[in-house]
């Protein structure tokens, strides 16, 4: 695949120098679609990292909640999260490509939010509030990211990876809205209590 990619790299610069006076729109197309598609896989990448991060995240959430509707809904999305991860991977192998190792730092930054804030919160009846929030922050960085390769996708004509995608951003969404009502739910009960 490297090889594929110097080659068209090449193929780029050659045109380039060759037809430097009337060709400039095609060759910065082509220079675009080159450089979108290694920003995508770049992307990707990160948001794999994001997804495994979490894996390894969510699980202490569910053992700091106290809400057992909470804990099961955490649980399910952890298990989604695990899917995640893989169907990343189908998504570079449906454009034969690999995903290469790396880190993303936001999602370093959100979990270490969640981590301080559940350590502050420990033992006062806002805790599940708390869980609820710094969750809630996750999954909106994740739609956020989702739906920008989703989009890209769609630009460049990748269908199938369009499709994939498609399917964790309704997963994500509907994390979302779930923990969303879990937050109604909560506060219904602690208001019925006053
Ligand atoms: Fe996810």
């Amino acid at each position: 695949m490297d090889s594929l990619k110097q080659s068209l790299n090449e193929c780029i610069f050659m045109n380039k120098s060759q037809n430097a006076e009337n060709s400039g729109d095609t060759n910065q197309t082509e220079e675009m679609d080159q450089s979108l598609h290694e920003l995508f896989l770049d992307q990707l990448a990160d948001l794999q990292n994001a997804e495994k991060q979490l894996t390894r995240a969510l699980p202490k959430m569910i053992e700091a909640a106290n809400s057992e509707e909470l804990r099961d809904a955490i649980k399910s999305h952890l298990k989604e999260t695990e899917g995640h991860v893989s169907r990343l991977e189908e998504v570079a192998k449906v454009l034969d490509e690999n995903l290469r190792q790396k880190t993303c730092p936001a999602m370093e930054g959100l979990i270490e939010e969640a981590g301080d804030l559940m350590q502050e919160q420990k033992g006062k009846p806002s805790l599940d509030a708390a869980i609820i929030a710094a969750a809630q922050k996750v999954e909106h960085y994740e739609i956020a990211s989702y739906g920008t390769v989703r989009a890209w996708a769609e630009q460049m004509g990748h269908q199938e990876a369009v499709d994939l995608l498609q399917q964790t951003l309704d997963e994500e969404s509907a994390a979302d809205e779930k923990l969303a009502q879990i937050a109604e739910t909560l506060a219904d009960q602690e208001g019925s209590r006053e």
